[in-house]
């Protein structure tokens, strides 16, 4: 990889992330412990909400919290077909059965309507995900879930700083998950956090995290001495070490300096792309904050004059590192096999999904990366139209080059006739 290649999420990390790692690595206690305790405690706070668990990814929180949510085999749980797999994968480890409903063309976000229609006796839970950062309509999934009676389960991954109307996302449902990946707003390498309404359902997570056990750790082997542990129930190795609390706790501290910075990006990208031929993502609906997590691009070969694929290369060889946020889960081979699923039943993510492309839109852009980044669109898309009005243009005069020689030929058998 050449120096100057924009990594696609690089992840800004400054000297304080870097001296809480080293005194995390010096204290002689880098699992679960302290730092994950304060670093729970912070995201709570900031987040407005008593419980949180912090856990080793948010893949790890969603299937802790279906499990939590007491859903198992013969249950159904409607989610998006327009995310990451971990959202599907999550579902079927908890042996649920996962139900896909189609999303909204503008906000990319699951549509309470397909939900509705999906709900059968069967169904237990909603799992939405706040797609780019952008809140869904919560009330509307919540009057479903209530008037239903199932649970609602918040894939966060994307929606740290997302509010509602006033109210933090994954706050809205029994379970609120977030993903601190390294592409993510606030990141810890690899990490997720759980927010739960109740204690007991707090409790439930934290012991499933960490098999099951009565004490964690960290409480064991404490000052105070040993402490026996029992196994309550069969559970799995899902904890935060403090290692990547340490870099978690600083992270969080700089979440809406971050914030400020990419919303600032997405503007620029906005006014920047105005006069392309693509479409650019909508505004935040009102009374909404977008977590601003990824910009995407729709690129409708129709319109553009190249493929999607045909621009990420382009990108790719400028310099600059994309994303594709997602292929519909029913494209993937895995799911076909498994569900019989057809991409073509989803039509609406379906399309997004082999239109879509992010652009870097990490807080760690500097001013001249950022307008690498759109002269590299700006290129690729112009080169390519270029491309193809020459061809265009080659072929037409090879058309008519054709239809002047069969006119020449026409008068010359005619001359023949005569
Ligand atoms: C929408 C969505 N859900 C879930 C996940 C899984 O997060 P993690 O990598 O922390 O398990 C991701 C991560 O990319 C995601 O984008």
């Amino acid at each position: 990889m050449s120096a100057e290649f924009i990594t696609f999420g690089a992840p800004q990390i400054e000297r304080e992330e870097i001296d809480e790692v080293v005194r995390c690595l010096e204290s002689g206690w880098i699992g679960t412990g302290p730092r994950v305790a304060q670093f729970e405690a912070e995201f709570a706070a900031y987040k407005q909400i008593q419980y949180a668990a912090a856990v080793g990814s948010c893949t790890a929180g969603m299937h802790l919290s279906v499990l939590a949510a007491g859903i198992g085999p013969g249950d159904e749980v409607i989610t998006t077909p327009l995310t990451f797999c971990a959202t599907v994968n999550a579902i079927i480890h908890a042996g649920a059965t996962p139900v896909l409903a189609d999303v909204d063309a503008a906000t990319m976000n699951i549509d309470p309507a397909q939900v509705e229609a999906r709900i059968t006796p069967r169904t237990k839970a909603i799992l939405p995900v706040h797609f780019a950062g952008r809140p869904c309509d919560l009330d509307s999934l919540k009057a479903i879930a209530d008037r239903h009676g199932l649970k609602l389960i918040e894939d966060c991954a994307h929606a740290i700083e997302t509010t509602y109307h006033g109210r933090a996302a994954g706050t809205f449902g029994n379970f609120g998950c977030f993903s601190f990946y390294a592409t993510k707003n606030v990141t810890t390498g690899e990490g997720g956090m759980i927010l739960t309404r109740n204690e007991e359902d707090l409790a439930r997570i934290k012991m499933l995290a960490l098999h099951g056990m009565s004490k964690d750790a960290w409480k064991r082997f404490s000052d105070e001495g040993y402490k026996h542990y029992f196994v309550l129930e069969p559970g799995f190795k899902y904890n935060m070490m403090d290692l990547q609390a340490a870099i978690g706790i600083h992270q969080l501290r700089r979440v809406e300096a971050n914030w400020l910075r990419r919303q600032q990006l997405w503007n620029l990208y906005n006014s920047a792309f105005a006069d392309l031929p693509i479409e650019t993502p909508g505004d935040p609906q009102p009374d909404t904050r977008h977590a601003y997590h990824l910009y995407t691009i729709l690129i409708d070969e129709a319109v553009a004059n190249t493929t999607r694929d045909e621009f990420l290369e382009g990108m790719t060889e400028r310099g600059i590192g994309v994303g594709v946020h997602y292929l519909s889960i029913p494209e993937h081979p895995a799911y076909q096999e498994k569900f019989g699923w057809r991409p073509e039943d989803w039509p609406k993510a379906m399309r997004i999904g082999r239109q879509t492309v992010s652009l870097p839109l990490s807080a760690k852009l500097t001013d001249e990366e950022v307008a690498r980044v759109i002269d590299a669109v700006w290129t690729v898309l112009r080169a390519r139209s270029k491309e193809l009005r020459a061809k265009r243009e080659e072929v037409s005069a090879k058309t008519q080059e054709v239809s002047a020689k069969s006119k020449v030929q026409d008068e010359h058998s005619l001359a023949l006739t005569a």
